[in-house]
Order: C-alpha cells, then sequence, then structure tokens
C-alpha cells in the first residue's frame, strides 16, 4: 500500500477571558486605534490562574479525536509545540498523554516557539509514510500569558492563549501532508527571547523582578526578519511542490501581525481573499496560531476536498517553515 499523510481532524479551545484593547488602556500607554493599526488585533484571550497550557491542549484535542473517527487509545505519537509548558518538568505531551488516557502514544514536546506546529506536522507526515506510525496528534499550545510583561507596551498588547490540534492518520487515498519545509538562524535569537529561568539565568532573587522572566522582543527587527522568512518558507513550499500561487485555495499564516501576513501574501501574489486571518480575536498565540486557524477554517467550510492549503509560520529562535496540504 502506498501511504500518504492526511488530516482527518482538528479542534480548537481558547480561555473564555476576552481581553480588549480598550482594556488595555487602563493597563499601559496604548490605544486600541494603534493596536488595530500596528496589528491588526482587537482582542485576545487569557487563561484564568491555575489553568495551564495542557487544559487548552485536552479541549482541542478532543475536538480533533472526534473529527477524526478515532480514540485517544489509537493515537501512536502525541507531538505537542509549545513555550509555555505546564512546568518545565515533564513534558506536557506527557501530561496531555495521560489526560486524554493515550496509553498506546509515545510523546514529546517541541519547542520551535511560532512555527512548533508546523513542525509537528512535518514530523507526523515522516513517520507515518516511511510506515513507522498510523495515527499521530499534533497540537500547537500557548498560555503566552504566564510570561508576558503587563507592563510592557511593545509586547503585551502582542499576545494571547490558546490551542490547536490536529490528528494525522495513514491513508491510501494520495494527497494529503505532500511536503514540508523547516528553517532556523539562531544567530538572531536575541531579538526575541524569555532571557532568565533556564540554566544560564536560573530565577532568583537578582532576576525575578527585573523583568528576565518575560519575553523581551526588538520589535523592528522581529518584524524584517518575519516578512523575509514567512516569504521564504512560501516560495520554497511552492517551488518545491511545482504548484504556482494560482493552484494555492487558502493560505494559512502564523497570525502575528496583520502586516506580515500582507507583506508574505504579496510576495506570492496571492490575494488577501485566500489567505486565512483570525488576528482580531485571538492575538499572537505562537504555537497555537496556525492550528486554531486551520481548525476555524475547516469548521467555517472554507477548506473543501481537494483544496490545496499551505501553512507558514514564523518564532522565535528564528525558526520558520511551510507545508503544502492537498486536502
Ligand atoms: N501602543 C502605543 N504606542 C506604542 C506601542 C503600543 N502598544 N508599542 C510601541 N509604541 C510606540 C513606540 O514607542 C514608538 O514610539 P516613538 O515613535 O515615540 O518612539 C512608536 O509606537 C512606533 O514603534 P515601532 O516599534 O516603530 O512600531 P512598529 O510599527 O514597528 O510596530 C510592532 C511595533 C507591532 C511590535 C511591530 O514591530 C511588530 O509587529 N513586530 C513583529 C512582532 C512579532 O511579530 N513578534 C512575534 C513574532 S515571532 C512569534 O510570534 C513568537
Amino acid at each position: 500500500m502506498n501511504r500518504f499523510a492526511r488530516i482527518t481532524g482538528t479542534g480548537s479551545a481558547a480561555p473564555d477571558n476576552i481581553l480588549t484593547n480598550r482594556d488595555l488602556e487602563k493597563m499601559v500607554d496604548t490605544s486600541d486605534e494603534w493596536i488595530i493599526a500596528r496589528t491588526g488585533i482587537k482582542e485576545r484571550r487569557i487563561a484564568p490562574p491555575g489553568a495551564a497550557s495542557s487544559d487548552y491542549a485536552l479541549a482541542a484535542s478532543l475536538k480533533a479525536l472526534e473529527m477524526a473517527g478515532i480514540t485517544a487509545k489509537d493515537l501512536d505519537l502525541i507531538l505537542l509545540g509549545t513555550v509555555t509548558p505546564d512546568s518545565p518538568l515533564p513534558s506536557t505531551a506527557c501530561i496531555l498523554q495521560h489526560k486524554l488516557g493515550a496509553t498506546n502514544a509515545g510523546v514529546v514536546d517541541l519547542v520551535a516557539a511560532c512555527s512548533g506546529f508546523i513542525y509537528g506536522i512535518a514530523f507526523a507526515r515522516s513517520m507515518i509514510i516511511t510506515g513507522q506510525m498510523d495515527n499521530i496528534l499534533v497540537i500547537g499550545v500557548e498560555t503566552l500569558s504566564r510570561i508576558v510583561n503587563w507592563k510592557d507596551r511593545d509586547t503585551c498588547v502582542l499576545f494571547g492563549d490558546g490551542a490547536g490540534a490536529a490528528v494525522v492518520s495513514v491513508s491510501d487515498k494520495p494527497g494529503g501532508i505532500m511536503d514540508t519545509f523547516l528553517k532556523a538562524d539562531g544567530s538572531l535569537s536575541h531579538l526575541l527571547e524569555v532571557p532568565a529561568g533556564g540554566g544560564r539565568k536560573p530565577l532568583g532573587p537578582d532576576n525575578i523582578n527585573n523583568g528576565d522572566r518575560y519575553i523581551r522582543m526588538e520589535g523592528q527587527g522581529v518584524f524584517k526578519a518575519a516578512v523575509k522568512a514567512m516569504g521564504d518558507a512560501a516560495t520554497k513550499i511552492i517551488a518545491r511542490t511545482g504548484i504556482t500561487s494560482d493552484d494555492i485555495d487558502l493560505m494559512i499564516p502564523h497570525q502575528a501581525n496583520i502586516r506580515i501576513i500582507e507583506a508574505t501574501a504579496k510576495r506570492i501574489k496571492l490575494p488577501m481573499d485566500r489567505v486565512f486571518v483570525n488576528i482580531q480575536k485571538y492575538g499572537n498565540t505562537s504555537a497555537a496560531s496556525v492550528p486554531i486557524a486551520l481548525d476555524e477554517a475547516v469548521r467555517e467550510g472554507r477548506i473543501n476536498p481537494g483544496d490545496n492549503i499551505v501553512l507558514v509560520a514564523f518564532g522565535a529562535g528564528f525558526t520558520w517553515g511551510s507545508a503544502l496540504i492537498e486536502w
């Protein structure tokens, strides 16, 4: 049998609590107009105290499994992209495995920031088409509100919490995840980082209150790198698979900034009516952004059998990547 890797189910979940731009006006020196004009974001979801990434990963995963028509016991592997695990140890994938009752699955967390879901899709495809596994759950989940400095207007307006999941299963029907492209450049890591909390600068009295445990970003440097990398990832997947922009039915980009999304579409000459955008509702949810958008596109009927779907993402590291899916 020829083996193809198809996405058979998607799901997403987010906290109920909505933080609007108007709410942020009361917290830092910013305005609804500035945030919308510079980013496209209107509101984001924020996890309540006590909640953690595995809670939203569980809710998204159950929806994806239901759509796929399989149970957690059918899973061979769980790949979970996050930079905001429940705790440093064990992996959030392991916590999710127990909550799901995925007793036959191996598990691992992927730390590729906003590209985490696309890295997961790439690894899942490889495991499936090489015959090693049949059913893999790929998740992107974040509770970025925990590592955002709510006094820093440069960053706190950008990020939000949520989760998206996809079941990737073996199929003998040609199509599915056709190809993936992954890349990274660690020389730019200083542009977007959480300086403390690891081996180099363990959390302690000297850095607990100086902001080092929160996201630090040089916005303009990240913006320039993101436009370049997203364009690179989109053009590479087109070139590798031999399609043209006319063949793309829908592009689902990482939702970091509407201007980055528009620049990426322009680079591959794709009209915006063939680009999925939900940044206004969630802000940047890092690894969760692409799978939340994918799930909403599926459930809104924006994706039909046979459609060519391009996923493209860019994140801290820097990492970037893309995938072509024949649905
Ligand atoms: N509200 C009001 N004013 C603000 C705010 C804010 N929240 N933040 C910054 N400003 C001010 C600045 O202080 C500056 O003021 P000044 O001119 O008096 O110095 C002015 O607005 C312009 O600031 P810039 O940084 O030049 O604004 P820019 O147009 O570059 O937009 C932004 C900033 C939105 C952060 C942009 O650079 C960006 O989107 N960068 C990429 C961010 C990103 O995508 N990060 C994540 C990618 S990877 C991942 O997803 C993990």
